[in-house]
């Protein structure tokens, strides 16, 4: 088992709490706000700025859901404020703080795009609850749209992927099932003949390269046939697993690793068996390449189903990936094993599957420690994906 403190449970990541900043250089005024915010909003992340300076500086290096400004700070006051920060940061919602005497200032942020003015003194949990909430249903309209937009275009790159893979495996299949089995038959006439054994060796090596180029081929295959596929099967996720980490068996012990999958507690999930297979066996295989001599390596796989939505956790110690590489991973082709033979589908192929069951999948990762795969999938009363 992975550490229970590094363990995060299936499902995990989709609960953000809200990140807001508060600019504000009084200490008793930053108090008030900090205990009016726990009062109303509930979960929150809350972050400081004592001058306007610092404000910018944190807007520029952080995504915030909220930023509650006061106007008069040590380095700038007055409407300059605002201006200055909503420069910085135009699309993060503005909730203005003024004194009483400041009302004006108020309107005059909210006709230059501030989300709200709240009056200081006159703050109370209701007033700062309402923003808050308010920019909770900003953020998530917005993250809403994103998901909508990247979902739109992943159908779009994976339909025209799912062609191109298809006329690519229709055009070699059939070239590369001749030249196997003219190989094999040679092979076998040379064993026959009492030939140079040199020969029938160097033949041995080159059968095994037409075999890597099948399973290269066989990859395409899927990624070409997946969007079609529409399959509705009980199916016990537990046994899913067990099977293809029985398949990888070899592969764990070469790489001495171990897999182990918690899924006995799932009901029967109506979804398509071969969909599941297909990502179990694309993430473990995934998590056994990233050993690569390393001692002590386990992926565990957890999850839960809800009767609709299925949430599972792979998590393993298998190294990690870099930041800068999470950002590319699940683009079709993008890999890092070239000198192995990875051809960058693997990931694809499982949000292919993911989508189809108009699902999630994300990932959290320590470089040079371990990869947290979260996948969302939802299956509702008929099976499938609610989007068939
Ligand atoms: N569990 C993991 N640990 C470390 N790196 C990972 C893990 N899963 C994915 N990656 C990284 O993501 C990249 C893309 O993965 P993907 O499965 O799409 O392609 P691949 O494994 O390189 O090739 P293929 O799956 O087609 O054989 C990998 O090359 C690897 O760098
Ligand atoms: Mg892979």
């Amino acid at each position: 088992m992975i550490e229970a403190a590094l363990k995060p449970k299936p499902g995990d990541m989709l609960q953000k709490s809200m990140r807001i900043l508060l600019i504000e250089d009084n200490l008793g005024d930053q108090r008030l706000i900090e205990e009016i915010l726990n009062e109303s909003s509930g979960q929150s992340d809350l972050h400081w700025a004592s001058t306007l300076e610092d404000g910018i500086e944190a807007v520029k290096k952080d995504d915030y859901d909220l930023i509650l400004l006061d106007l008069n700070l040590p380095d700038s006051d007055g409407i300059k404020t605002f201006q200055r920060i909503y420069d910085a940061a135009p699309m993060m919602p503005i909730v203005v703080l003024t004194g009483t005497d400041d009302e004006k200032v108020g309107t005059k942020a909210l006709a230059l795009g501030a989300q709200d003015y709240l009056i200081k003194g006159r703050v109370d949990s209701y007033s700062l609850g309402k923003s808050v909430r308010f920019a909770v249903e900003r953020r998530l309209a917005a993250e809403k749209i994103e998901r909508y937009q990247a979902k739109v275009a992943r159908s779009e790159l994976f339909a025209s992927l799912g062609t191109i893979s298809a006329a690519m495996v229709h055009e070699l299949s059939q070239p590369v099932t001749v030249i196997n089995l003219g190989i094999e038959n040679v092979v076998h006439i040379l064993k026959e003949s009492q030939c140079h054994p040199e020969a029938v060796s160097q033949l041995e090596d080159s059968l095994r390269s037409v075999h890597q180029v099948n399973e290269i081929i066989n990859k395409f295959r899927k990624f070409g046939r997946n969007t079609l596929e529409k399959r509705v099967d009980e199916v016990n996720f537990q046994d899913a697993a067990d099977k293809i980490i029985k398949f990888l068996n070899p592969s764990m012990r070469q790489a001495r690793m171990e897999v182990t999958a918690e899924l006995s507690d799932m009901p029967p999930v109506r979804c398509g068996r071969d969909d599941i297979e297909q990502m179990f066996l694309m993430l473990i295989q995934n998590s056994i390449q990233a050993v690569g001599g390393k001692k002590g390596c386990k992926l565990v796989i957890s999850g839960t189903f809800d009767g609709t939505d299925v949430d599972l956790l792979f998590s393993d110690n298998c190294g990690g990936i870099s930041m800068e590489d999470q950002k590319k991973i699940f683009q079709p082709f993008f890999t890092t094993k070239l000198v192995s033979g990875g051809t960058g589908l693997g990931l694809s192929i499982v949000q292919q599957i993911v989508s189809k069951y108009d699902g999630s999948i994300r990932v959290s990762s320590t470089d040079g420690h371990g990869t947290n795969f979260f996948v969302t999938l939802s299956v509702d009363a008929e099976g499938g994906g609610k989007n068939e």
